[in-house]
C-alpha cells in the first residue's frame, strides 16, 4: 500500500477518489486550497471510509508550501486534480487559468522532482480532442484543437508531463482523459456542488428535480444526432474513483508516459439524460430548447480499449445508476455541501 498525494482532493472527482484510496488501503495526504469546495467534504470522506485523512490548506501555486508537504511525509505518488474548470469563466479569466491550471502543475512537479517523486496520475480531459477528431475518440488521434482557455490548459499540461518524461526516464505519468463525469457515492454524503448556476448538464438538471430551478434549457435539438440534441458519455463517478486507483497502480509499477481514455464507450443525448433523470425521481421535469451553445460539439464519446488493456478496467454503471445515485444526493443535500 502507497502514500498517495491528492491535489484538489477536497472536489468533487478527488473527493471519491480518496474514499476508494482508502478503502483499498492507501493512506491519503490531501491539499487542496477551497478553491471551488468546502471542508464539509473532508469530514465526508472520513465519515464514509471510517479513516482519517491528512489535510494542508495549501495552494499550489505556494512552491514552499508544497515542499513543505514532501518534506513531511514520504510521498510513494501523486493523483493531481486542483485545477479550475468552468469552460466559460476560462474565457473570460483566461489568465487566471492558465496561471492556476499550468503555473500550479509547474510547482508541483518542481516539488515533486526535489523530492524524487516521479510518479503521478493527472486529471485530463477529452475536451484535449477538440473538433476536428471523428467518434469514438482514440488516445492516438492529435490533441491541438482546444475550443477554449481551460481546453488549453489541459492540451498543455500534458505536453509538458511528455516532455518531462522525455527528460527523465524515471518518471512514470498517466494522464487520465475524463469523459463527462455524472452521479455520487451510493450514502449520498458525497457529490458535486457547484457554485451558483450550473454550467453542466446533470447539476442543472438535478436543481430542476428538486425545484431550485424551473426548467431545463437544452441547448440544440438540431444536431446530427438520433433526437437532434447532443451525445456525451456519462460515466459515474464512482466508476471514475475506480479508474483513478488502477492508474495509481499502474504508475507505482511503471515508467513512461500513457494517456488512457476513462469513459463507458457509450453516448447519452440530454433528452435520453433528462428522461433517465425523471425516472430515477418518478417525475416530469420541464425543459425547453434553446439555441445551440457557442463551442458545443454534436457528439463526444469514448473508444475505451486502452483502458481495458492496459489496467483491465471496464465502467460497470449505466446511466440509470448515475441517475439514481445522482437524485440521492441532491435529496438529501438541497444546498449542497
Ligand atoms: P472541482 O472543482 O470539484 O475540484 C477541483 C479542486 O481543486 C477543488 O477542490 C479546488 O478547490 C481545488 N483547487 C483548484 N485550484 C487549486 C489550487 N491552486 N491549489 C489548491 N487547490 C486547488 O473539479 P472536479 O470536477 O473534481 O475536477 C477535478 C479535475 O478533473 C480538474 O482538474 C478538472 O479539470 C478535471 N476534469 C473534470 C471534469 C468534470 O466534468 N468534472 C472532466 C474532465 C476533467
Ligand atoms: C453536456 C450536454 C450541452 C447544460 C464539459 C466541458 C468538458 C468536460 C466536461 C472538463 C451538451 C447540454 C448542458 C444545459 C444543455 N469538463 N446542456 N443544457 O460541454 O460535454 O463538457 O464538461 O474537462 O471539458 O466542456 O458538458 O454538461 O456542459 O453539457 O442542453 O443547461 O448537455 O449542450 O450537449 P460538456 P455539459
Amino acid at each position: 500500500m502507497a502514500n498517495i498525494l491528492v491535489t484538489g482532493g477536497a472536489g468533487f472527482i478527488g473527493s471519491h477518489t480518496c474514499v476508494e484510496l482508502l478503502a483499498s488501503g492507501h493512506e491519503v495526504i490531501i491539499v487542496d486550497n477551497f478553491s471551488n469546495s468546502k471542508p464539509e467534504a473532508l469530514k465526508r470522506i472520513k465519515k464514509i471510509s471510517g479513516k482519517d485523512v491528512k489535510f494542508y490548506e495549501t495552494d499550489i501555486l505556494d512552491l514552499d508550501g508544497l515542499n513543505k508537504i514532501f518534506d513531511e511525509n514520504r510521498i510513494d505518488a501523486v493523483i493531481h486534480f486542483a485545477g479550475l474548470k468552468a469552460v466559460g469563466e476560462s474565457v473570460q479569466k483566461p489568465v487566471e487559468y492558465y496561471h492556476n491550471n499550468i503555473t500550479g502543475t509547474l510547482m508541483l512537479i518542481q516539488a515533486m522532482r526535489a523530492h524524487d517523486c516521479k510518479k503521478i496520475v493527472f486529471s485530463s480531459s477529452a475536451t484535449v480532442y477538440g473538433v476536428d477528431n471523428p467518434v469514438p475518440y482514440v488516445e492516438t488521434m492529435p490533441t491541438h484543437t482546444a475550443t477554449n482557455p481551460y481546453g488549453y490548459t489541459k492540451v498543455m499540461i500534458e505536453q509538458i508531463l511528455r516532455d518531462v518524461a522525455v527528460s527523465d526516464p524515471e518518471w512514470s505519468i498517466v494522464l487520465l482523459r475524463y469523459f463527462n463525469p455524472i452521479g455520487s457515492h451510493k450514502s449520498g454524503l458525497l457529490g458535486e456542488d457547484p457554485n451558483g448556476i450550473p454550467n453542466n448538464l446533470f447539476p442543472y438538471i438535478q436543481q430542476v428535480a428538486i425545484g431550485k430551478r424551473e426548467y431545463l434549457g437544452v441547448f440544440g435539438n438540431d444536431y446530427d444526432t438520433p433526437d437532434g440534441t447532443g451525445v456525451r458519455d456519462y460515466i459515474h463517478v464512482m466508476d471514475l474513483a475506480s479508474g483513478h486507483l488502477c492508474a495509481v497502480d499502474y504508475v507505482l509499477g511503471h515508467k513512461g508516459v500513457e494517456a488512457v481514455n476513462l469513459g463507458t464507450g457509450k453516448g447519452s443525448s440530454v433528452l435520453d439524460v433528462l428522461h433517465a433523470f425523471e425516472k430515477a425521481c418518478g417525475k416530469k421535469l420541464a425543459y425547453k430548447i434553446m439555441p445551440r451553445r457557442a463551442g458545443d460539439i454534436a457528439w463526444c464519446y469514448a473508444n475505451t480499449d486502452k483502458a481495458k488493456k492496459l489496467f483491465g478496467w471496464e465502467a460497470k454503471y449505466g446511466i440509470d445508476e448515475m441517475c439514481t445515485d445522482g437524485w440521492n444526493f441532491i435529496q438529501k443535500n438541497p444546498n449542497g455541501l
